[in-house]
C-alpha cells in the first residue's frame, strides 16, 4: 500500500542546510494502524507532509498503491492527495463558517459529487462518527473531541486508501483523546482504511498495531522488526 524508500529531506541552502529526514525506509500493507513516536523535532510531521503529497522530499522516493509518487506532477499528486488520502490534523481545521456536514462534505465538493448528493453522504458519515445530531452546529458550537470527530469524518468521506493524521489527540484532554482513538479503531476495523498517526502518547500508541520511532530523522525502532 504504501512503500518508503530512503527518503531525505533537507531544509535550506546549500551552505547552511538542516537535514531532518536521513533516509527513512518502510512499508505498510493494507489495512494497518501504524502509529509513528519520537521527541519534538525529530521529524514525523516532516515525513506525513511527504508521504501525503504536500511536501516534496529532497532524496529517496515514495511508492502509494503500486505507483512511484512523482512530485513534480503538481495535476497527479493533487489528484491523489483528495482522492487516496485523507488528513486529519492536531487543529482539526475545520472551516469556522461551514456547518459540521457541510465541512464533511467538502471533498465531495473537491470530487465534483453532484450536488444533491452531498449532504445524504456526509450525513450518514456523521451518523458512523456518531454525530448525526450535530450536523447543522458551526465548529464554534462544538466540543473539541466532537470537532475532530467532524475532521475524522471529513477525511473518511470518500473512502481514502491511505488516512494521515499528525497527532490527532493532540489538542484534547486525556478522556476525549481516548474517545477519538477509540473512534479511529472502530472505522479502521469496520472500513478496513490504513492508517498512519502520529502520536506522543505511549498509551495510545500502544492500541495501534505496529508503532514505528523516530530520532533525528532516523527510524530508531519498528515493532514490525521487533
Ligand atoms: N520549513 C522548514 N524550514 C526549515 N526547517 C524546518 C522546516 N520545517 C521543519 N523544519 C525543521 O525540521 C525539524 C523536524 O520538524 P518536524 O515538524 O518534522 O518535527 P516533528 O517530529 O513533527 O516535531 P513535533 O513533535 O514538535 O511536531 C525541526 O527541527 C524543524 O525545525
Ligand atoms: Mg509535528
Amino acid at each position: 500500500m504504501l512503500q518508503v524508500f530512503d527518503l531525505e529531506k533537507t531544509y535550506g541552502s546549500p551552505t547552511r542546510s538542516t537535514p531532518v529526514l536521513r533516509g527513512i525506509s518502510f512499508s505498510l500493507e493494507a489495512g494497518a494502524f501504524c502509529a509513528v513516536l519520537g521527541p519534538s523535532g525529530s521529524g514525523k510531521s516532516t515525513l506525513m507532509n511527504i508521504v501525503g503529497l504536500l511536501d516534496q522530499p529532497s532524496a529517496g522516493a515514495v511508492r502509494l498503491d503500486g505507483a512511484i509518487v512523482d512530485y513534480a506532477a503538481a495535476e497527479e499528486t493533487a489528484r491523489v492527495r483528495n482522492g487516496d488520502l485523507g488528513f486529519v490534523f492536531q487543529a482539526f481545521n475545520l472551516l469556522p463558517r461551514l456547518s459540521a456536514w457541510e465541512n464533511v462534505a467538502l471533498p465531495l465538493l473537491y470530487a465534483r459529487t453532484a450536488r444533491p448528493d452531498r449532504k445524504p453522504l456526509a450525513l450518514a458519515m456523521l451518523e458512523q462518527v456518531g454525530l448525526a445530531d450535530r450536523a447543522e452546529h458551526r465548529p464554534a458550537e462544538l466540543s473539541g473531541g466532537e470537532q475532530q470527530r467532524v475532521a475524522v469524518a471529513r477525511a473518511l468521506i470518500r473512502r481514502p486508501k491511505l488516512v494521515l493524521a499528525d497527532e490527532p489527540t493532540g489538542s484534547l484532554d486525556s478522556v476525549t483523546a481516548a474517545e477519538v482513538m477509540a473512534l479511529l479503531r472502530d472505522l479502521h476495523r469496520r472500513l478496513g482504511v490504513t492508517i498512519l498517526m502520529v502520536t506522543h502518547d505511549r498509551d495510545l500508541a500502544g492500541r495501534c498495531d505496529r508503532r514505528i520511532e523516530m530520532l533525528d530523522g532516523r527510524i530508531v525502532h519498528d515493532s514490525a522488526f521487533a
